[in-house]
This record gives C-alpha cells, structure tokens and sequence, in this order.
C-alpha cells in the first residue's frame, strides 16, 4: 500500500494522490469486507493457512463417536479449563475423550483429557446439550481445537478442527460493542409468519435491541425474503442450523409424546452457543422466541429499564421476564390498525391482539430470560442451570413479554382478559418503521 501511494504521489500533482490512496484504501476494504459481508455465519476456510480442516459447518461430527460439536470458546472464567466446546452428545455413549490443540503455528505435544458435562436439562432424549471443558495445554496459545478418541496429537490431525472464539476479550461491559442482542431459537418447518416477525424486529430496534440472532433449520419462502432484507442491513445474524441433517429433531419437549432424538430441534444447544457467541460484544442477551417481545411497562426502553434495575441488584446477572399470551383470537374492534398495505402479508397482526390472559400461577410461573452473558455457565429456556451472580424476578408490572400466538386458557372472553394496548404507545414509529421494512424487503409496492 505505502509503495503504490509513494509511486503515484510522484507522479501526480497535489490533489490527487490523496484521491487515489483513498480509492485504494475503499478498494481494498471492499475486497477484505465484501466476502464476508455477502455470506454471513461462513468462513473461509483456513485450509491454506493451517494443516487440518477447518469445520465451516455449525454442526460438526466428533469423528468415530455419535457426538457433535457446535461452538468453541475461549474460557476465563473456570480454572484449569481454557477452552469450552458447546456440544450434543449422544447420552448413552459417552466415552473419554480428547482435547488437541492447534496452537496459532504449532500442534500441542498431547491431546488434553476431556472433562464432559452433559446437562441436566434434556427431557430424556437421546440427544442432549453436553459441555466439554477443554484444560489449557501446556506452553500453548490455542486457536483450534477438536475432540479425539486417542490422546495422541497425530491420530487426530486428520479431524475437522474448530476454530476457537473469543480469544479477543474484553474486560468491561462498557466497552462491548453492543447493549442488547436477543437469540431465538429455533426456526423450522414452514414457518412463514412474516408480518409478527417485522413487527416483532421494529419493536426491538425501539427498544433499543441492536443485533437479532436466528438459528434457523427451515422456514416459509417469505419469511426467507424477510430474514435476507435484515441481514443485508446487519440487524439480523442468522445461524445455519441443519440439525435435521444429523437426527431427528423432536418438534416438541416429550420424547415419549413427541418423538424423535433431541428436544425442539436442538433448542437448548442454540441458546447455549448464541449466549457464547455475544459474551464478549453484548452488554446483556435476551433469550426468548421468535414471537415474544420483552417489553418495558414503566421505561421506554430496555436501556432505561436495566440502567435502573442493575443499579437496585448490582451482582444480578440473570433477569426472570414473565410471559404473557395475548391470544390471536381476540381482535381489538375499532380495526385502526386493520391496514390496508398489511392485509396481504402472510402473518398474524399484532398491534391488533390488546387482549392479555391472566397467567395461571398455580400451574406454571412462565418466563424469559434477560441475561448478562459473562454471568452465565449454562442455560436452560425458562432458567438458567449454572451461573455466577443473582437471579432476580422482575415484576411484570414493570417488564412483561407480549406474546401474541394462540390461546394458552380456551375459552375465555374478552371480559376475563385484561386490556394491554402498550404496544400503541409506540404505535408513531413502528407502524412507519414495518412499512419501511416490508418495503425494504419487497413486500410492499409503491405507486
Ligand atoms: C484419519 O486417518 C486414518 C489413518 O491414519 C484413517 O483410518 C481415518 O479414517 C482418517 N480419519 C479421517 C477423519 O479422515
Ligand atoms: C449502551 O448503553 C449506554 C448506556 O447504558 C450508552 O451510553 C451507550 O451509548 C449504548 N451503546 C450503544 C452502542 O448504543
């Protein structure tokens, strides 16, 4: 670079070579970004870099057992253990296993014995969401890893080897890129509900959400069209997640009801590995699904509503949000939100669903979760399994989910409801916003 803008500088008069070294650095920076930009979630791979395989998969086969691996990350927090591999194990054939490091330009001398963790939540499926803690191997930086049945470093060098994350981390949460990402989990099947989903998104962006991470098996043609719109602008990260090619993904939480080899299409394992993947860029993350939206009652964003409860539960690490189903049956009757551009969008309107049920607390205390991710070791849907600081339950009054879909209590009218039209207060930005998004993605045509 220096000596191509040293020659032209020579040859052209003042101006130009600032014009020409600034085309360049734009070129080049096109060229560095581009690829990547185009094909989010992918990596090169490192095959002419490394001497091993580089999975570019986010599923990837333990070679010679019936066991997964998922992500690798860097770990800080555990002593002795420097690497942890968000996995899926097959329970019933667990054997002991190796760690072999790749160590930047070197292998490590021996495979490091595996400490496996299967956890505790797994429904009894075959399949379960499982850690495996990696010690730190001995004079060594790593910066890939596999699982290997044989200690021996060489036996292993022909695996697929993981690439390890979060060797860049920082030390405080003030410095994290982001405040608010929020994972959902799972989308499958032909899920197609595109206009709950763009207004679900615009929701967030003005709540102050900034990344929106979907780990997605399948989904309908239009929503694909949606989810394509908000990559290209970078609110959206989608995770390929092809568990389907693998097992039998169970489309429900009981195997003997249910079916198939491992819970909700590998539910848990998503959210364990989305909390990994933003424990260094995300101030807080959000576990909840596609169809529910945490929403502040007292503040108007999320920002304001955790700068006030971080300041009164200071050690809090976990934030228990209750759900609250508005069900789809019951339509508010003025219609002014009945749009006319909305009416052809596949999908559930939900600025049209004010009609919350009462949560039966007798049977169950259902909740999200907001999460600060560095606290957190393992998680579950509705909780999480081991973390470091406190959990608190945040009083609906204050924070609720509103989750539109169809009714948890049958038959109730709209009298044993209760009226919650918080979503209107929002209503002069979102509704533009979603037209703009639907636009943007070519739902909407105008003139
Ligand atoms: C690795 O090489 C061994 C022979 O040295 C072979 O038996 C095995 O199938 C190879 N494994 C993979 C993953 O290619
Ligand atoms: C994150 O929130 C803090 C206030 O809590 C704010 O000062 C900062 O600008 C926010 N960061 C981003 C990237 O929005």
């Amino acid at each position: 670079m220096s000596f191509l803008t040293m020659k032209t500088s020579c040859m052209f008069s003042r101006m130009y070579p600032l014009l020409i070294s600034s085309a360049l650095a734009v070129m080049v920076y096109l060229i560095i970004t581009l690829p990547s930009r185009s094909q989010p979630g992918k990596h090169k791979p490192h095959s002419q870099l490394y001497p091993f395989n580089t999975s570019s998969q986010s599923i990837t086969p333990v070679y010679g057992t019936r066991h997964f691996m998922v992500g690798a990350y860097k770990e800080y927090r555990v002593t002795g253990r420097s690497v942890r591999i968000i996995s899926i194990f097959r329970r019933d054939s667990v054997e002991p296993l190796y760690c072999v490091f790749y160590c930047g330009a070197d292998w490590a001398k021996t495979g490091m014995e595996a400490e496996v963790q299967v956890h505790s939540d797994h429904f009894g499926f075959p399949f379960g969401t499982t850690d495996v803690l990696c010690p730190h191997p001995p004079g060594c930086h790593p910066t890939h890893v596999t699982l290997s049945k044989q200690a021996d470093a060489q036996y292993a060098q022909n695996h697929t080897f993981l690439r390890i994350q979060n060797l860049l981390k920082r030390d405080e949460e003030e410095t994290f890129p982001l405040n608010f990402t929020v994972c959902v989990s799972n989308l499958f099947g032909d899920y197609n509900n595109v206009l709950q989903f763009a207004q679900t998104l615009e929701m967030y962006k003005l709540l102050n959400v900034q990344r929106v991470v979907v780990y997605k098996t399948s989904c309908g043609p239009d929503l694909e069209r949606l989810l394509r719109s908000y990559t290209d602008d970078g609110f959206l990260e989608v995770v390929p997640w092809r568990i389907d090619k693998h097992m039998t993904p169970s489309s429900g939480w009981q195997p003997t009801e249910h079916g198939g080899d491992i819970h909700y299409y590998g539910q848990l394992t998503t959210l364990n590995d989305c909390v990994y993947r933003y424990m260094y860029q995300s101030r807080y993350v959000l576990l909840n699904d596609i169809d529910e939206i945490i929403t502040p009652y007292q503040h108007e964003t999320l920002t304001q509503l955790m700068e006030d409860l971080q300041r009164q539960h200071p050690e809090a690490g976990v934030f228990l949000i209750e759900n609250h189903i508005f069900p789809k049956s019951q339509f508010e009757p003025s219609g002014r939100f009945d749009r006319l551009s909305w009416r052809d969008i596949p999908g559930i309107n939900i600025m049209q669903h004010i009609y919350r049920e009462e949560p039966d607390y007798r049977i169950y205390h259902p909740s999200k979760m907001i999460i600060r991710p560095r606290t957190v070791e393992q998680t579950s849907v509705h909780s999480v399994l081991r973390n470091f600081g406190e959990t608190i339950n945040v009083p609906p009054q204050l924070c609720h989910i509103i989750h539109v879909r169809v009714p948890l209590q049958n038959g109730l009218s709209k009298e044993e409801l209760h009226e919650d039209k918080r979503i209107w207060d929002y209503e002069k930005q979102l509704v533009p916003n979603v037209d703009k998004a639907l636009e943007r993605a070519g739902f909407l045509t105008t003139g």
